[in-house]
């Protein structure tokens, strides 16, 4: 799925793009039924982005500061344990803005390659990154960081350190999450190491008001689904007759956010009419939070060993760093 990453970034998402025929199809299954849920990729259009920006301007929503300041703290620490002439590798690289704490470390990164779904962040990117270090060779990869694709030659023959900041991994179920560690173990090869940020699970009103801030710009991120639907595929939803809702799931230590109707209503959208009961919940995101322990576990089992991780003040982040250790070498 495609995830947002953090604001600052200005042109790109945490997930990757939504494509219409598979939209249409995942409404139909999605608001099918009793449990009706959707993916968190479909909130990213160019509102929706827009809109994941303004929440991590909000004084609620701490994890991108949260991030970026832990992460300025402990980058030499990180790259001091980069193989010698690595390539850093980004997954959904956005703006690469925290990318620019590792590319000014002593480590003397000389070849970094963004991926990302939109090829106008690329380019930005790629030429402001090239105009500040002028010793970096930048090759970026326009691709959707969940699907398969090439490195560049020249990456492929450098050891490789992936790069995965923002939590995006915590949008994932606990499967893909695996899978999409195991998938990018596979690409960085032998010996690869991969720096991933994550958010920990901390007290419940920290948590609740980053998903519920007081403005209520995340409530209109939740309901711009709606809004979308409506728009691309020809949908009747009033968004006012839902409600953001956000809980803490403590047997899965997730976010979850939902909208909830307000009353009974069938609604129409891609070709088909839908009963919404009034309470009735559509599961719109999984947010997970871990524990260290947790996060090492989910690692392990797409092949990862943490080898260190870095946590930071409250309310806390999490940067783990992970090696293969079973193909080292
Ligand atoms: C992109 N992702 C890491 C954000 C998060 O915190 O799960 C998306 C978000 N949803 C609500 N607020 C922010």
């Amino acid at each position: 799925m495609r995830l947002a990453r953090d604001a600052g970034h200005g042109t790109s998402d945490p997930l990757p793009p939504a494509r219409d025929a598979s939209f249409a199809r995942d409404v139909r299954i999605g608001l099918s039924g009793h449990a009706k849920s959707m993916s968190p990729k479909y909130f990213y259009d160019a509102a929706g982005s827009a809109l994941f920006e303004a929440i991590c301007r909000t004084p609620e929503y701490y994890p991108t500061r949260a991030e970026s300041a832990l992460l300025a703290r402990v980058a030499e620490d990180i790259a001091a344990a980069f193989p010698p002439g690595a390539a850093l590798i980004e997954f959904g690289s956005g703006a690469s803005e925290k990318t620019n704490l590792l590319l000014g470390t002593r480590a003397g990164i000389d070849l970094y390659v963004p991926i990302d779904i939109s090829r106008d962040a690329l380019a930005q990117a790629s030429a402001r990154l090239a105009a500040r270090y002028p010793a970096l060779t930048v090759l970026p990869v326009e691709a959707d960081f969940t699907q398969a694709f090439v490195l560049p030659d020249s990456a492929q023959q450098r050891p490789k350190v992936g790069f995965f900041p923002g939590s995006t991994i915590g949008n994932f179920t606990h499967d893909e999450a695996v899978g999409f560690l195991r998938n990018a173990r596979e690409m960085l090869g032998a010996g690869a190491r991969m720096i991933v940020g994550a958010d920990m699970v901390k007290d419940l009103p920290t948590l609740l008001r980053a998903y519920d801030d007081a403005e209520g710009v995340t409530a209109r991120f939740n309901k711009n689904l709606l809004v979308r639907i409506n728009r691309e595929l020809d949908g009747s939803f009033d968004p006012e007759s839902f409600d953001h809702l956000a809980i803490w799931n403590d047997v899965h230590d997730r976010i979850e956010m939902h909208l909830v109707s307000r009353v009974d209503q069938i609604v129409h959208a891609a070709g088909h009419a839908f009963m919404f009961r009034r309470g009735e919940r559509l599961h719109t995101e999984n947010s997970h939070k871990f524990t260290p322990e947790a996060f090492a576990t989910l690692a392990a089992r797409a092949g990862w060993t943490v080898a260190r991780h870095w946590i930071g003040d409250a309310p806390a982040f999490g940067i783990f760093e992970l090696v293969d250790d079973e193909r080292a070498g």
